[in-house]
């Protein structure tokens, strides 16, 4: 079949046209503007990012090239974190901000500890919701459902049928909020965000969280990446170690408390001194008093 051959069937079929691969994308979903499930899968190595995406991570990746290991080390808290609540009995986890689907979701590491374990994704971007339907699928008795939701409205959230079907907020619950809350900004009242959510739950429930912070960055470089991230999908904010822990109202912290993401119960000997300079989030795990 020659390209143009190809072309031609893509057209009967309304499938892109060769020179249109790389930037084909569902109808209806926004590539030009730089979104933040793309530009995190740019930097985890990914397929699902556009060129304005690929523009924008580049711009963080010059201003802090830290974020790719921060990424990769993101990515591996989720594991051994979602792996310590089901090893502690879990069996359902409310993911919000799911990302692009890529090697450990959060749906196999809970079912590789506990086949019947049930996960609620929810993700505001269109596309992770595309992907993640295709690309999910559940080998274990465990169930998974997928919904669109924005994290800054919880109420609708928890309301959501997608969610009640899969979750039953009378037993434990483990709230996943991964490398997301530093793109919910002051004006959206993260602590009332977080309330919400953690009045849902019962008591023996978990919440896993990740976030980017300045606390190792110059001033000057952080500034850079926020004005970066204006012009994407959602704005960033950086936190403080205080200012995460205050996240954690009414949880109880499991050991080591917040941490940058390997020093949380690393599986080997842990990341070495240079390892450590390049990661630019904490991570945390709280238990519901
Ligand atoms: C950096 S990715 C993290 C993905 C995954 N949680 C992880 O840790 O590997 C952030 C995700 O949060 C989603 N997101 C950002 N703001 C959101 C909001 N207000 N509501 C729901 N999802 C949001 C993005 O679409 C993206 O998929």
């Amino acid at each position: 079949m020659t390209p143009e051959d190809r072309d031609d069937a893509a057209a009967a079929w309304r499938l892109p046209r060769g020179d249109e691969i790389e930037t084909y994308a569902p109808p209806g979903i926004d590539t030009s503007t730089p979104h933040t499930a793309r530009m995190y899968d740019y930097f985890l190595g990914g397929k699902t990012n556009f060129a304005a995406d690929r523009a924008a991570g580049d711009r963080i990746i010059g201003i802090m090239p830290g974020i790719v290991e921060t990424s990769l080390a993101n990515r591996a808290f989720l594991g051994r974190a979602v792996r310590h609540v089901a090893r502690a009995g879990v069996r359902q986890f409310l993911d919000i901000g799911t990302g692009i689907p890529t090697s450990g979701n959060t749906h196999e590491v809970a079912q590789a500890v506990l086949p019947e374990a049930r996960v609620a994704y929810v993700d505001n971007d269109p596309i992770v919701l595309a992907h993640a339907r295709a690309l999910m699928s559940s080998d274990g008795r465990g169930r998974t459902s997928f919904s669109q939701g924005d994290l800054r409205e919880p109420e609708k959230i928890l309301a959501s049928p997608e969610v009640r079907d899969v979750i039953d907020f009378d037993s434990p619950v483990c709230l996943n909020l991964l490398a997301i809350m530093h793109f919910i900004g002051p004006e959206d009242d993260p602590e009332r965000i977080i309330a919400v959510l953690r009045e849902a739950m019962v008591p023996g429930s978990y919440m896993l969280m990740t976030h980017g912070t300045g606390d190792f960055v110059d001033d000057d470089l952080g500034d850079a990446a926020v004005e970066v991230y204006k012009n994407a999908s959602a704005g960033v904010t950086g936190r403080t170690h205080a200012e995460i822990a205050a996240f954690f109202e009414g949880f109880d912290l499991v050991e080591p408390g917040i941490v940058r993401l390997p020093l949380w119960r690393p599986d080997g000997d842990g990341p070495t001194d240079e390892e450590l300079r390049l990661i630019l989030h904490y991570g945390g795990v709280g238990r519901l008093r």
